[in-house]
C-alpha cells in the first residue's frame, strides 16, 4: 500500500503543486466589445455593410490588415481555415485524381482540403527538429501528376520556405502555406503567409488572433485570386472583381458560402491592435518555461533552428525515456505532471493523418475508392506503417505538449509552479516507475 507523506507526489496524495492557472480563453477586451457594437449599429439597415457578399462590408478592412501585415496583394475573408484551404485547392486548379503533397503530422484540415478538392494527399515525412514538412522528402514524390504542396506551420513553427518554394519553381507547383496555428510567425525575419501562392489562415477561439469562427486567403497572382473568388465568393462580389475575360462566365452562384460573418470581422480587425503584443508575451513565455526546463529529466524543447521565430500557438517538447533508464514510461510521466496541476498533454496529432481510417479504407465523401480511382496509378498509393517514420515517433513515443493557448500574458508565477512541479516529480524517479498505468 502507498501511503502519502507531505513530499508525496500529487498522484500519491501529496500536495499539488501549481495552484495557478492560465487565464481564461479567449478574452475579448471592453474596446473589442464596443467595436463590435458600434459596427452592428453601425451597419444596421444597410446590407452591404451587415453582409460581406458585396465589396465594401466590414469584412474589407479586414482584408486589408491582411494585406498590409502581410505585404500581400489581395485577401478573401472567409468562414474559417477550413474554408479558405478548400477554396486555395480549388483555386489552385486541382483536379479530381490529382496528386498533392502535404504533412502527416497536423490537424487534419490541412490534408481534407485536398481530398474536398478531389486531390490525393501524398505524404512527406516530416523533419525531426521542426515536425514541418522536410523538404529533402518532397522531390522524390514528384509525378507528372502533382500540382500542388500544401504545407503547414504547425504549433505555429514555420515551415522551412525558400528550399520548399524553389522545389516548387523547379516543378511548376502551387504552394499553399496552412497557417492557421502561425500568425505571426517569422522565416527569416519575414511573417509566415508571405510566401506561398496562397496562405490559409483561421481566426478561430483557438487560435493566436480569436475572433469566433473566421479565416484569411491571402494571394498576390491576379488570376489565382479571381479563381479563388469564384470558388467561394457571393456574385455581387465576383460580378465587379472577377475581370478576366475567360473567367467572367464562370461568375454564378453555384459557389460554396464560404464569405465570414460581418462582425467576426469587425472583432478581429480590432483584435488586431493587440496581436503582437499577446504574441510577444506567447514568446516570452515560451522562452522562459524552455529555460525553466533545461536539464530537467524526462523532457527537452525542440531544437527550433535560428532563422525561425515561432509565435507558439502551441509549444512542443521531447519525452527522453534514457533520462530514466527506460524504467518510466511517457504515460506514467505525464499522468504525475498532470496530478500537480500541470497542463501537460501528450501528441497533439495523436495518429498520423495517413494512418488514419479514411486512408486505409479510401473511403473519402466523393464515393468509395475516390479521388484514387481517378488516377491511373491509384492502386498504388498506400497509406503504410514506416512510410513516414519520424511522425510516427513523434506521435508514438516523443510527443508531450505544454503550453500555449491562453499563454498570452505574462504568467511567470504560473510558469515557476510548473517548473517546481517537473523538479518534485522527477525528483522521485522510483515513484514515478509505481505509477500504474
Ligand atoms: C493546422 C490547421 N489547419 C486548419 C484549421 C482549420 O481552421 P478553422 O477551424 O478555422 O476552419 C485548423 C484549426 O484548428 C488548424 O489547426
Amino acid at each position: 500500500m502507498t501511503t502519502a507523506t507531505t513530499t508525496d507526489l500529487a498522484i500519491f496524495g501529496g500536495p499539488k503543486t501549481v495552484t495557478l492557472s492560465a487565464p481564461p480563453w479567449p478574452c475579448f477586451t471592453d474596446a473589442e466589445i464596443q467595436f463590435v457594437a458600434d459596427s452592428m449599429t453601425k451597419a444596421a439597415g444597410d446590407w452591404r455593410l451587415a453582409c460581406t457578399a458585396a465589396p465594401g462590408g466590414l469584412a474589407e478592412d479586414l482584408e486589408k490588415k491582411f494585406c498590409q501585415v502581410l505585404g500581400r496583394k489581395y485577401a478573401i475573408a472567409t468562414a474559417g481555415g477550413g474554408p479558405a484551404l478548400h477554396i486555395a485547392c480549388l483555386a489552385a486548379g486541382i483536379q479530381l485524381g490529382d496528386e498533392v503533397i502535404t504533412s502527416p503530422y497536423s490537424w487534419g484540415q490541412t490534408c481534407s482540403c485536398i481530398l474536398q478538392a478531389g486531390g490525393i494527399p501524398i505524404f512527406a515525412d516530416i523533419d525531426p527538429d521542426t515536425l514541418t514538412i522536410d523538404p529533402r522528402k518532397i522531390e522524390p514524390l514528384i509525378t507528372p501528376r502533382t500540382r500542388a504542396i500544401v504545407l503547414v506551420h504547425i504549433f505555429g513553427i514555420p515551415a522551412d520556405l525558400d528550399p520548399i518554394m524553389a522545389i516548387a519553381r523547379k516543378h511548376n507547383l502551387i504552394v499553399i502555406e496552412d497557417c492557421a496555428q502561425a500568425q505571426g510567425s517569422l522565416y527569416k525575419g519575414k511573417q509566415v503567409g508571405s510566401f506561398g501562392h496562397f496562405a490559409c489562415f483561421s481566426i478561430g477561439s483557438g487560435k493566436n488572433l480569436a475572433a469566433g469562427d473566421g479565416g484569411m486567403l491571402v494571394v498576390d497572382d491576379d488570376r489565382l485570386h479571381q479563381m479563388a473568388l469564384l470558388a467561394g465568393m457571393h456574385p455581387a462580389r465576383t460580378g465587379p472583381q472577377v475581370t478576366i475575360p475567360e473567367l467572367r462566365s464562370k461568375i454564378d452562384s453555384l459557389i460554396y458560402t464560404y464569405r465570414i460573418n460581418a462582425f467576426t470581422a469587425a472583432l478581429a480587425l480590432k483584435q488586431f491592435e493587440r496581436l503582437d503584443e499577446m504574441n510577444s508575451w506567447r514568446r516570452k513565455n515560451a522562452a522562459h518555461l524552455r529555460q525553466a526546463l533545461t536539464g530537467v529529466p524526462g523532457i527537452k524543447p525542440m531544437p527550433i533552428p535560428a532563422d525561425r521565430d515561432p509565435a507558439w500557438h502551441i509549444i512542443p517538447w521531447s519525452f527522453v525515456p534514457e533520462d530514466f533508464q527506460g524504467k518510466v514510461n511517457r504515460v506514467q510521466y505525464l499522468k504525475a505532471l498532470q496530478a500537480e496541476g500541470v497542463p501537460i498533454g501528450w501528441s497533439y496529432v495523436g495518429n498520423p493523418i495517413n494512418l488514419r481510417h479514411i486512408f486505409q479504407t479510401k473511403d473519402w465523401w466523393s464515393g468509395h475508392g475516390y479521388p484514387w480511382k481517378a488516377n491511373p496509378r491509384g492502386d498504388q498509393i498506400v497509406y503504410r506503417k514506416g512510410d513516414c517514420p519520424v511522425a510516427e515517433k513523434r506521435c508514438w513515443e516523443l510527443d508531450l505538449t505544454l503550453g500555449g493557448g491562453p499563454w498570452m500574458k505574462d504568467l511567470r508565477p504560473f510558469l515557476e509552479q510548473i517548473a517546481e512541479a517537473f523538479r518534485k516529480v522527477t525528483a522521485a524517479p522510483q515513484r514515478l516507475a509505481e505509477i500504474k498505468v
